[in-house]
């Protein structure tokens, strides 16, 4: 089955403290988002890639990867989850089954991780999501302290990544109601936890943990010198 990509890329960078919203720095000679763009266009089981784009973006329409005839664009909102959710409203119009959500901010993911994702979720039924076991050892303390209270084990421990993937109707279903319920950005942070919320089965496939999400300046040099190896 053929998929419809949505890509949230309204947001402002806050973090990154540049002046240019963190999608259209230049990394390698294109712009972030391009760079991003780029991971999904060739691959055979993408029928559209639907870019959510704040509505004073200017620059998105400048770039000649816009008129690409597999690339649409639709207006984001205030949260990630309002972004994400325009773009699923869209997919979802497009008569396909299956939905792939993908940071603008994570130009370095791996093709052959995109596709293994695919596989996986196509032939088990299932959502499913990109993530890498933690590495580090991992602390809790408790609100405002800065000091531990407790040692969390990290055998058990995934960092959670883009894409992810879901049959379209669950996720329209499972956003819709957890936006309702005022949860985005308390317990919902991704697509998957609307759908575990749901009680739906969320699939992890092993990422490279090359796929970082460019947040903070340092991470721009990083993305750099990953994308400059794969050529
Ligand atoms: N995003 C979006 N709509 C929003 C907020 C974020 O489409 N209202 C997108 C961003 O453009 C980014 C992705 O969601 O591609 C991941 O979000 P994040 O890394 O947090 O980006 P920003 O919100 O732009 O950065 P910050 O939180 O530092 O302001
Ligand atoms: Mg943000």
């Amino acid at each position: 089955p053929s998929l419809a990509v949505v890509i949230p890329a309204a947001g402002t960078g806050k973090r990154m403290l540049s002046e240019v919203p963190k999608q259209y720095l230049t990394l390698n000679g294109l712009t972030v988002i391009e760079q991003t763009i780029n991971k999904f266009i060739e691959l055979p089981f993408v029928h559209s890639i639907i870019l959510a784009l704040s509505a004073d973006d200017t620059v998105f329409s400048t770039l000649s990867i816009a008129h690409h005839p597999k690339v649409k664009t639709v207006i984001g909102g205030k949260e990630r989850a309002d972004s994400v959710l325009s773009g699923i409203r869209f997919a979802s119009e497009l008569d396909l089954s299956w939905v792939m959500v993908h940071d603008a901010a994570r130009p370095c993911v791996l093709e052959r991780d995109i596709i293994e994702l695919y596989h996986q979720c196509v032939a088990q039924q299932s959502a499913g999501i990109l993530a890498v076991r933690v590495k580090d050892t991992m602390k809790r303390a408790k609100p405002d302290s800065v000091s531990v209270d407790h040692t969390v084990p990290r055998t058990d421990l995934w960092h959670a990544l883009t894409p992810q993937c879901s049959d379209i109707k669950s996720l329209e279903t499972a956003l819709v109601s957890q936006l309702q319920d005022g949860l985005v950005n308390s317990a919902v942070t991704d697509e998957a936890s609307a759908l575990e919320l749901n009680n739906k089965r969320v699939l992890l496939v092993a990422s490279s943990a090359r796929n970082i999400k460019i947040t903070e300046p340092d991470d721009l040099e990083l993305a750099q010198l990953f994308l400059q190896s794969e050529e």
